[in-house]
């Protein structure tokens, strides 16, 4: 895909990551069609930013009239090559505290949104002579972490879903990716999560880092991309030898439930 050329759709626009890598990839893009809870929020991100390519769609993106704007305004914009699934929420909590509703609206906006987004778009995009799809996942997409019991499931899944539909459409141009950063400093994470960070050792990467590296991983064809080599290690500890990293993360469940309890 030439790097003039990408016709882009994100989601979570005027979040913390979401913000950076609309700064980097507007002037590689002809149209970013900018998606967000609010319109007046992404006109206004729009305008401090000075796009001139940009256009906003502002909803919840777990409503269906909202994906099908976003998907006629790709229309009407002349397509899409480029679908950016970023829009996300979290809770920390321990599962058995949290309502049902919270729950619900994680796995909602997490995983059926970017689901159902990429499900609208899927025709549009095979018109393309190529075309992707990323998933920001997490690095809470590999391993089971106590307090993020539902948002882990959510990422545990948009990785499956951008797993089995990479292969479906393996004998397409359109592939699908997943991208998955650690904890980045963004207002994602309140006050409490960025303490028991500090307490547990856990680095926190600026979420300009994160755009960044999103931007390499863009220029690359792998099929995932995980931040941190400690994260990383962590990851394939998981995968093989489960019990390892199980013994050490329940060893942090008293500084977990501390800033739980606050
Ligand atoms: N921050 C981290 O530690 C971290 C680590 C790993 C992965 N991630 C992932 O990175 C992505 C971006 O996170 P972030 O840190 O940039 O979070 P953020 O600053 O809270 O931004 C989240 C974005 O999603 C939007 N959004 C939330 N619910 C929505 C809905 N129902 N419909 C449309 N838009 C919605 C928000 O809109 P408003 O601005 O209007 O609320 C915001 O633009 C998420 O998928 C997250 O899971 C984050």
């Amino acid at each position: 895909m030439s790097d003039t050329k990408f016709k882009v759709v994100i989601t979570g626009a005027t979040g913390g990551i979401g913000q950076e890598i609309v700064k980097l990839l507007a002037p590689k893009a002809s149209h970013i069609v900018l998606v967000g809870l609010f319109e007046a929020e992404l006109n206004a991100l729009k305008t401090t930013l000075k796009l001139k390519n940009a256009h906003v769609v502002g909803g919840n993106i777990n409503e269906q009239s909202v994906r099908q704007k976003v998907k006629a305004l790709c229309e009407s914009l002349g397509g899409v090559n480029l679908l950016i699934n970023n829009a996300g929420i979290n809770d920390f909590d321990l599962y058995e505290n949290q309502g049902e509703a919270i729950i619900q609206r994680i796995v909602e906006v997490n995983l059926l949104a970017p689901m159902l987004l990429t499900h609208a778009l899927i025709p549009l995009l095979k018109k393309e002579p190529r075309a992707q799809v990323i998933n920001t996942g997490s690095i809470f997409g590999y391993i089971g972490y106590p307090g993020f019991t539902a948002y882990c499931v959510s990422k545990f899944g948009l990785r499956g879903f951008t797993q089995a539909l990479k292969r479906e459409l393996g004998d397409t141009k359109v592939s699908i990716r997943y991208f998955a950063p650690r904890a980045t400093q963004t207002k994602f994470n309140h006050d409490n999560i960025v303490l028991m960070n500090k307490e547990l050792g856990n680095a926190m990467d600026a979420p300009e880092v994160v755009a960044q590296a999103f931007m390499k991983f863009l220029g690359k064809s792998s099929g995932e991309k995980k931040l941190g080599f400690k994260e990383s290690f962590f990851v394939f500890m998981n995968k093989l030898f489960p019990e390892i990293p199980e013994k050490s993360i329940i060893k942090q469940l008293p500084i977990i439930k501390k800033y739980l309890s606050k």
